[in-house]
């Protein structure tokens, strides 16, 4: 189901699609393919969004630090907005000091106006998600052809499956930043959401959050939620490296690293009402961002401010900055290949 949701300064509709099954019902926007609202029932079976978001249009294109967005063509940092690929340099567009993030500027997946196109696929449905980033856009090579799906499963799990292809070679990082909040949007802090991550270790950054290149374990620790724990349980610690993100804002190292299917890699639960979000992933890192830079400026549709902590988000990604890393998982795409990735999110209570 479709409906009008609100229109850009230029005049273009954006419209707002509706999906259920399984006991999850999500709302999504052809702007940046964001997910607006994910509804999930808790212990008792009562409702509730699990999303950050905003009721319109206008805040998602002037406030909005990515609530719920499809990210691309990079997700997270690129360092000083630069990389050589093939003995050519590329300057992309920058946005985050000296570097750019989430695929800069004005038209980084999460502005752009997504194609969709709903389906229903036996006990499943869902909506295809196309667009079309051309040649040199934000600075990156190649004329970029992207399509997302979104699925409700029959058990209410939601699975995220991207692809790409180019006509020249480029580097490519697609992610979805969801705010998560399981006891509701809105409702306070998630600091007492207890979250397990299967990575032993991560990889620490420079002051401008960009990673120095040497992943480090996460044996003793803040980072180290191998067991479950609180997320607030070690925030407030004098760590260095929670300095420089005020707060958690890292790369793990997922410890299956790439698998040809998506495989279980962390778990988050509210104890207050029992809802529980489990991850697979197909991609070797995951991005946990601790809501650090809320801080009660945003109105969430519930009509109470976000402030700091609120939500967290956990994107499934390669690295930040591998263009610039040799190291690390290559995100290099050519000609004649298909970029494919895909995550999981199932509900459980
Ligand atoms: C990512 C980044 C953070 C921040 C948020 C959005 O998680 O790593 O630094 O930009 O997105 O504010």
């Amino acid at each position: 189901m479709k409906e009008l949701f609100g229109k850009l300064a230029d005049g273009t509709e954006i419209h707002s699609w509706s999906l259920a099954n399984g006991g999850t019902r999500m709302k999504v926007l052809s702007y940046g393919g964001i997910v607006r609202s994910l509804e999930i029932p808790d212990r008792r079976g009562h409702y509730a969004n699990v999303c950050l978001g905003f009721d319109n249009i206008e805040d998602y294109v002037s406030a909005s630090p990515y609530f719920g967005a499809l990210i691309g063509r990079y997700g997270n940092r690129i360092g000083k907005g630069e990389f050589t690929l093939d003995g050519k340099t590329y300057r992309l567009s920058v946005n985050d000091g000296e570097n750019s993030l989430h695929g800069g500027g004005t038209m980084g997946f999460d502005k752009v106006v997504w194609d969709i196109e709903p389906f229903t696929k036996g006990p499943d449905v869902g909506l295809y998600l196309h667009h079309t980033s051309v040649d040199g856009e934000m600075g990156y090579p190649g004329t970029l052809k992207t399509k997302v799906t979104y699925t409700l499963t029959q058990h209410g799990d939601w699975r995220v499956d991207y692809e790409a292809t180019t006509d020249k070679a480029t580097v490519v990082n697609l992610t979805s930043h969801v705010y998560w909040n399981l006891a509701g949007e809105g409702s306070g802090t998630i600091e007492n959401h207890e979250l397990k991550i299967a990575a032993s270790r991560y990889t620490p950054v420079d002051p401008g959050l960009i990673p120095t290149g040497e992943p480090a374990p996460v044996a003793d620790t803040p980072f180290d939620f191998r067991r479950s724990k609180a997320i607030g349980e070690n925030l407030r610690e004098t760590h260095q490296q929670l300095l420089y993100a005020k707060g958690i804002d890292h790369n793990w190292v997922l410890d299956k690293g790439i698998s040809p299917k998506p495989e279980w890699i962390a778990t988050l639960k509210d104890p207050s009402s029992g809802r529980t979000l489990r991850m697979a992933t197909t991609e070797p890192g995951l991005q946990f961002y601790s809501g650090n830079f809320l801080d009660g400026t945003l109105v969430g549709p519930s009509g109470r401010i976000y402030r700091q902590g609120d939500a967290l988000c956990l994107e499934t990604q390669h690295f930040p900055d591998s263009p610039n890393q040799p190291s690390f998982p290559s995100t290099v795409l050519r000609p004649g290949q298909t970029y494919r990735s895909t995550t999981v999110h199932s509900f459980s209570r």
